[in-house]
């Protein structure tokens, strides 16, 4: 007798009604190895030593502080989101990854940056732009506050900003992601740039390879901060220096990915920094 068959459940969907859209955020948004490179290199620098605890503020699936445990053994990780099922998708998607010595090493909170406590740490991290969520001058100064009084003396804060011309326009941006099979496409859509305010309301969407998007994976309702401003506002949260780290250019003209302090900057279309806050 013949075996009955499996039905298919998802006989009918397509690539984008049953693709993970955090995965192919992770593929496509995020380098954590970069961020903890230039973290770790940094903090190291400034400090002459190594850093061990490191909180990621707005850390979504955690994937920043899971590379931070990795590092090294004394390496522990504490990370904040509000989003209970993000936080959810990276115990089972990368804290389950983990070895067990490592796993042990991360505390997940499902807080408030605003309101969390959290012992002194080394390092607090805040990067893909997160902290444009705080949109008025009083709450992104309270933040830069509460995260100052989070880090030990030695602590240094890291975040990253971008900017330019483009930064100010209504547009799409495609980029092929190589995912190791098909591939797909990820677009950075700035669907509305308000002069006055500078909110600005961006979306990613994905076209996966059978022809099926994902629309709005991800939306942000951001207010676009400028650089002279976030660093203002770090002074005056007391940080006592305050540095941008801004790329050099490769011989094709395009941007290295080597972050060296600077005071001065040449005018461009679309430029992205890191910053660092020092207690
Ligand atoms: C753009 S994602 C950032 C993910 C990840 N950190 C990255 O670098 O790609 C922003 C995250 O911030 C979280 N979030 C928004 N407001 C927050 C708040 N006030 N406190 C903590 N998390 C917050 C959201 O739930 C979301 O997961």
């Amino acid at each position: 007798m013949p075996r009955k068959r499996k039905q298919n459940k998802n006989k009918h969907a397509t690539m984008a009604q049953t693709a993970d859209r955090h995965k192919l955020y992770e593929q496509s948004v995020q380098c954590a190895e970069a961020e903890i490179d230039f973290v770790d290199k940094t903090f190291k620098r400034r400090r002459k030593r190594r850093a061990q605890v490191l909180r990621e503020d707005f850390c979504g699936t955690a994937n920043v502080c899971c590379e931070w445990v990795r590092r090294r053994r004394q390496n522990q990780a504490i990370g904040i989101d509000l989003d209970p099922e993000v936080i959810d998708w990276g115990r089972q998607h990368n804290l389950s990854k983990l070895k067990a010595h490592e796993r042990t090493r991360i505390a997940l909170l499902e807080q408030d940056v605003l309101l969390a406590k959290t012992e002194p740490v080394d390092v607090v991290s805040a990067m893909n732009f997160s902290y444009w969520l705080l949109k008025d001058r009083k709450t992104l100064f309270e933040y830069f506050c509460r995260v100052r009084e989070s880090l030990n003396n030695q602590g240094i804060f890291f975040l990253d900003a971008y900017g330019g011309y483009d930064s100010h326009r209504e547009i799409e941006e495609e980029r092929e992601i190589d995912d190791g099979g098909d591939g797909f496409t990820y677009t950075w859509e700035q669907a509305s740039f308000d002069p006055i305010t500078h909110r600005l309301i961006c979306h990613i969407h994905f076209d996966l390879p059978d022809g099926s998007r994902m629309e709005r994976a991800f939306s942000y309702d951001w207010r676009l901060w400028t650089l002279p401003e976030v660093q203002d506002l770090l002074n005056n949260a007391g940080f006592s220096r305050v540095t941008v780290y801004w790329q050099g250019w490769d011989k094709n003209g395009e941007a290295d990915g080597k972050f060296k302090p600077a005071t001065h900057a040449d005018a461009d279309a679309g430029w992205i920094c890191y910053l660092s806050a020092e207690k």
